[in-house]
């Protein structure tokens, strides 16, 4: 189950990607917002990244005009990893690197089929772990306040 969410600025796109998940036969749990709504963005970060730490979906999109506020939001929950990207190359590594859990997007910054090649690179892609485990450890250590640098 894929958690998706957005603001008042990526309505639009986030119906979009809603129908390209469904050509891909993917479960989808819309958290809003919906037409004509005007909801601030750590509303639905909130609701999707909750989602996905509590184990209710695997992973989210998360969509805003710029991708950003709505990405510093969803980091902002313990055990998020939230990338925000504009082109599908780091799409791709953010799931084989960082083990990105929310994949956000700037719905006026990139066009509606480039968002759908970003999420299909990010849906397509797979955790590496290996060398990238500490790493990924040592970003859970920070959250909780163990990581001496
Ligand atoms: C809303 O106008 C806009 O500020 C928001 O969608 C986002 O771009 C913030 O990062």
């Amino acid at each position: 189950m894929l958690a998706i969410g957005c603001d008042h600025a990526a309505v639009d796109l986030k119906n979009e990607l809603l129908a390209h998940l469904a050509s891909r036969q993917m479960e989808c749990f819309d958290f809003g917002a919906r037409e004509g709504e005007k909801v601030d963005y750590p509303v639905p970060a909130c609701r999707v990244a909750t989602a996905v730490v509590e184990g209710k979906c695997e992973r989210g999109v998360l969509l805003c005009g710029t991708g950003v506020g709505i990405s510093i939001a969803a980091n902002k929950v313990r055990g998020i990893r939230a990338c925000c990207c504009s082109e599908p190359f780091s799409a791709k590594l953010s799931k084989q690197h960082n083990d990105s859990n929310i994949l956000c997007m700037g719905a006026r910054v990139v066009g509606t089929e480039l968002a759908k090649m970003i999420l299909d690179a990010w849906l397509d892609a797979e955790y590496e772990g290996g060398r990238h485990a500490d790493r990924v450890a040592m970003l859970a250590a920070m959250e909780v306040g163990t990581f001496r640098c």
